[in-house]
Formats: C-alpha cells, sequence, structure tokens
C-alpha cells in the first residue's frame, strides 16, 4: 500500500516517483483508484468524526452533565442537611451564645437523617400579627411596649394572663421534680474554653490552677472529681425542655400564641423551661446571631413567667429602655430579627439576677426560616459520657458567670408531665 502521507485529498498525486515510465499509464491508473479509495475513506473518516462528536455531544448532555450536577446537588444538600443536623444539636443542646461560641461545641451532631426531612416544608416568618383573642369568655389584650430607639426593629408586647395559675404551678411542677430528682448526683460542669474557665475560678475566688489537661478528653468539661470540687462555689439557672407533640399542652399553647401574635406553630422550636434561683441571672445576649447569613436563625421569642419574683429578675433590654418584671402568668413577646431576616443588635437582652425569691420561665423561640429538625427532640450528645439522670452545667464565655444546668435530652420531666396533665388543661 502506498502511503502518501502528505497527499491532500482532491488534489491529483505526484508523489510515488520511483514508478517507471514504462508502467505510468497503468501506474497513473492504479493511482487514481488509491487516490479516489483515499478520499472515500477520508470523507468516511470525517463523517465517522462529526458522528462521533455528535454521539459524544449527546452524552455529555444526557449523562454526564446530570451526573455533575446531581453530585454537586448531593453534595451541597448533604452539607445542607448536616449543617442543620449542627444547627438542631446546638440550638437543643446548650443555650445560644454568641457566634464565636456556638461554633465549639462538645459532643458530635445527629449524623442519620430522619423521616421528618421527608415530608419537610419551609415556611418564613418575617412578621409579628398581633391581635387580641379571647379565651374563656376573658379577652386577651395584647401591649406594646414602646421603646425610643428608632434605629430598632424590634416590637415588643407583653399579655397578661397568658396562662393560668394552674398552668403554671403545674409547668413550675414538673420542671422542679425533674431537677430535684437529678441533683441528687454531681454534675458534669463544662466551659467553652479555658480562658473563661480561668474567669469562672478568679470571680469564685478559687486558687486552683487549670491547663487544657483538666479538661476531659474530646470535651470541654471537667472530670466529676473535679467538678464536685468546683460545685459549691459556682451558681447556675436550670433548663428542661419539652418538644411540640408531646403533649396536649404543647399543641394549646402553640396555637394560643399564634392566634395571638401569628408566629406559625411550624416555626417554633422545643418548650424550655427555666429557673432561677436566688443570686442568678443571665447575661447579656441576642437570642439570634448579628452579622450572619443564615436564616435558620430565632425570629422572635415567646417567654412567660411561671411565678411572681419579690425582687429582681426582670427581663432587661438595655439598649431599648425596656425592663420587664415577672409576674404569674405574664407573657412577653418580642422579635429579635427585622423583616428581612436580620439579627437586630438592639435586641439584646439579659436576666437580672434574682435578689429574692425564685424565678420560673417557659420560652419557646420561633425562627425566620424553619428546617426539617426543628422541634424535634435531638439525641442526646455522646459527649461528655455522663451517668444515667446526671445533670450537665455549661459555663458559657465568661460574662459576669452565666452557667446554665441542662437536661433536654430526657424524658422524664414528660413523663412527670404526663402525669400531671389533669392538672394543666
Ligand atoms: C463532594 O464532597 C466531597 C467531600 O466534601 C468532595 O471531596 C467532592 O469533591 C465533592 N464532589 C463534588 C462533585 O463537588
Ligand atoms: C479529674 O481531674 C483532676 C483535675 O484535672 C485530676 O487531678 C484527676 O486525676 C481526675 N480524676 C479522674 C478520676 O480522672
Ligand atoms: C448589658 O449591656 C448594657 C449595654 O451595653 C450594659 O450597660 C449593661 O451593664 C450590661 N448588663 C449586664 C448584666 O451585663
Amino acid at each position: 500500500m502506498t502511503k502518501p502521507v502528505s497527499r491532500k485529498p482532491g488534489k491529483k498525486g505526484h508523489g510515488d516517483i520511483s514508478v517507471k515510465n514504462s508502467s505510468k499509464k497503468r501506474a497513473s491508473k492504479t493511482q487514481k483508484a488509491h487516490q479516489y479509495q483515499q478520499e472515500k475513506s477520508q470523507k468516511w473518516t470525517v463523517v465517522f468524526a462529526i458522528c462521533c462528536l455528535l454521539v459524544g455531544a449527546v452524552a455529555v448532555a444526557l449523562y454526564i452533565v446530570p451526573t455533575i450536577h446531581f453530585a454537586l446537588k448531593d453534595n451541597a444538600s448533604s452539607k445542607k442537611d448536616f449543617q442543620e443536623q449542627k444547627r438542631a444539636f446546638k440550638d437543643d443542646g446548650v443555650d445560644r451564645k454568641n457566634k464565636k461560641g456556638r461554633e465549639k461545641s462538645t459532643g458530635s451532631p445527629v449524623q442519620d437523617l430522619g423521616p421528618e426531612f421527608k415530608d419537610f416544608k419551609l415556611s418564613i416568618q418575617s412578621k409579628l400579627k398581633i391581635k387580641n383573642i379571647k379565651e374563656n369568655d376573658h379577652e386577651m389584650i395584647i401591649h406594646e411596649l414602646k421603646h425610643d430607639n428608632p434605629k430598632s426593629s424590634v416590637h415588643a408586647y407583653i399579655v397578661e394572663n397568658f396562662l393560668s395559675d394552674v398552668e403554671c404551678d403545674g409547668l413550675m411542677m414538673v420542671h422542679s421534680r425533674h431537677v430535684s430528682e437529678l441533683n441528687k448526683q454531681v454534675p458534669i460542669i463544662c466551659f467553652d474554653s479555658l480562658k473563661s474557665f480561668r474567669e469562672y475560678l478568679k470571680d469564685a475566688k478559687l486558687k486552683i490552677k487549670v491547663s487544657p489537661n483538666d479538661f476531659t478528653r474530646g470535651t470541654t468539661c471537667i472530670n466529676e472529681t473535679f467538678s464536685a470540687k468546683l460545685q459549691a462555689h459556682f451558681k447556675w439557672s436550670y433548663s428542661t425542655a419539652f418538644y411540640p407533640g408531646e403533649s396536649k399542652f404543647s399543641t394549646l399553647f402553640a396555637d394560643k400564641i399564634q392566634k395571638a401574635t401569628g408566629l406559625k406553630v411550624e416555626n417554633g422550636g422545643k418548650f424550655q423551661i427555666t429557673s432561677y434561683p436566688q443570686g442568678v441571672g443571665y447575661k447579656n445576649h441576642t437570642d439570634c446571631i448579628v452579622n450572619h447569613p443564615d436564616k435558620r436563625d430565632r425570629y422572635a421569642t415567646v417567654l412567660v413567667y411561671l411565678r411572681d419574683v419579690e425582687e429582681g429578675g426582670e427581663t432587661e433590654f438595655p439598649l431599648l429602655g425596656i425592663s420587664v418584671k415577672p409576674r404569674k402568668g405574664l407573657a412577653l413577646i418580642w422579635n429579635s430579627m427585622n423583616s428581612r431576616g436580620e439579627c437586630d443588635p438592639f435586641s439584646l437582652h439579659n436576666a437580672a439576677k434574682v435578689i429574692k425569691g425564685h424565678k420560673f420561665i417557659i420560652q419557646r423561640w420561633y425562627y425566620y426560616h424553619n428546617f426539617p429538625s426543628l422541634g424535634r427532640r435531638p439525641q442526646e450528645p455522646l459527649l461528655p459520657q455522663r451517668m444515667a439522670n446526671q445533670p450537665r452545667v455549661s459555663c458559657d464565655e465568661y460574662e459576669q458567670g452565666s452557667c446554665r444546668w441542662y437536661d433536654e435530652w430526657n424524658y422524664d420531666h414528660l413523663l412527670d408531665y404526663t402525669a400531671n396533665l389533669q392538672n394543666l388543661i
């Protein structure tokens, strides 16, 4: 076979210079045939190449692009789910601190995605729609607490007798029983950092040197022996929680809130009962995170005082000039984010120390964007390891000492609640 490598198609061959004159004609004929065949095969090559390109393009369009797309989508959604889980964990584990503190949380997030992801519907809460409501023939009047800070988007309201005495007493009783049961054991005390641990020790006038080795491996918690030693020197508030649907009361309460405020049932999280003994308060904080793009954040808070406090225990908004004195059954409702879903720094508030008495509240946070694990009882964090019924205390971001005892992964309190249900509704 001749190999006219450089011959261009359609051009007469001048190659094969070795071909002798005598056979020129025959040679030329053969050459022509060759050329023809070659041109033909080149045509087919071109057609074949075009076909290949077309098939390739179709394959890319039909298969590869969607595959990459799905891969990316998969990645994005699983990342999102993971973040939601992580977030839910933090939400239901330690109380909201600022952004920095919240990044450091002990324990691992719940990894397996539950059925709540299947029927999830996004719901956005960007407005309060305040309305007086009627209950048992008496009207609940909602009053706005005016403030004079024009830069703030916060609206705060109070409602007298939002919960009845019977409801308040029942909630306090189940919380107190739960706390006293768990208080029979030494709590595990956790600090968000070595720095705040040192601050707490300084505040308690304890001259103890601490190092990272004092934390139990994989946590920022100190061990039981060390916790027992420090227990008497620290003060804290107590939190227990129940979740939507876990009791009839949660449904009644959530419906009533929706009627009075427009806060949607499905945008609400847990119902957290907190008590503050004498001498205990809670530092300045915002319920949402300032300058954070995530809209799955606390849009509004509903807080109901379950008893009067003789002295102290006010909920104070220092940047709005608002201070609310606890009164049994009184609800305090405010938004912490504006209608665009941005956290308003003027929503800063604190719980003033209880000077005389004992303060009890129940609160529920409502989120700007809901998310699948919102309002679902989370799994108990793996770390720190604790004994059954062993409480845990979180002392975070030192600011005049704000430790809180948590047991929000436990059903005991709900069982108690159910046993006492007849007293509550
Ligand atoms: C998906 O995420 C994994 C781990 O985060 C990463 O290694 C991989 O490259 C990502 N895939 C795509 C298609 O982005
Ligand atoms: C607990 O922590 C203290 C202080 O770091 C340490 O001295 C002690 O050995 C620890 N005890 C146990 C049982 O791990
Ligand atoms: C809270 O913040 C305000 C305003 O920044 C400040 O004046 C006040 O002392 C703080 N209160 C507490 C309890 O930290």
